[in-house]
């Protein structure tokens, strides 16, 4: 399913998309707040795109590269991640290239996927979880209407650095 915004066109993710993936998530200042460090080798970043792609043909989660109309400039991706069919919940997480920050991409492209998940696939709830100390992506959520629900110690184990992490939630 394509989905349109007023700047931005957002197709499922593909294998073919592994090598427009690779240079944000080798960006050590993209990756700073993500649960895995930058990825230096090309085939893991491509190892990680063919294991989207099978958790979308499973049902599991859904994967959009963000891009241009206009160019056709890919810009990023965004995700829905483990899908609850039976509570219609899901969580959600965005990734844009340094050179498209502040350009209210990442909004617009979350502000279509929460359209699409109320609408299209009928659920309820959402979640979304940052790193403390990503005042960026917590401005996207304040900005979707995501509301603090959480704080969780020590959440992630990013390179045995145990890091702590806040949930935000929105009810549609
Ligand atoms: C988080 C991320 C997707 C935001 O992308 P983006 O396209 O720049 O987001 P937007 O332009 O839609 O909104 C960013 C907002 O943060 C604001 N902002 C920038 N730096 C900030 C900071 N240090 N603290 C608080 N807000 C900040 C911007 O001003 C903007 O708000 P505004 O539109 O009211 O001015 C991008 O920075 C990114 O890819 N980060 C790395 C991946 C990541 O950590 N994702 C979050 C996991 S869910």
């Amino acid at each position: 399913m394509i989905l349109e915004t007023e700047r931005l066109s957002l197709t499922p993710l593909t294998l073919e998309d592994a090598p427009l993936v690779y240079p944000f998530m080798s960006d050590p200042e993209v990756m700073a707040h993500w649960d895995r460090a930058a990825i230096e080798d090309p085939d893991e970043v491509a190892a990680a795109v063919a294991s989207q792609v099978a958790e979308m043909e499973e049902r599991r989660a859904m994967y959009w590269g963000i891009r241009l109309t206009k160019t056709g400039r890919f810009l990023g991706y965004c995700e829905l991640l483990d899908l609850d069919w039976r509570h219609h919940r899901c969580e959600l997480g965005f990734i844009v290239a340094r050179e498209g920050w502040g350009r209210g991409y990442a909004t617009e492209a979350a502000a279509a996927l929460l359209a699409y998940c109320a609408s299209t696939l009928g659920l309820k709830r959402m979640i979304a979880r940052t790193h403390v100390g990503d005042g960026r992506a917590e401005k996207v959520l304040q900005k979707l209407g995501f509301e603090q629900e959480g704080y969780l110690k020590g959440h992630v184990d990013r390179d045995g650095e145990r890091r702590d992490c806040r949930i935000f939630g929105l009810l549609f």
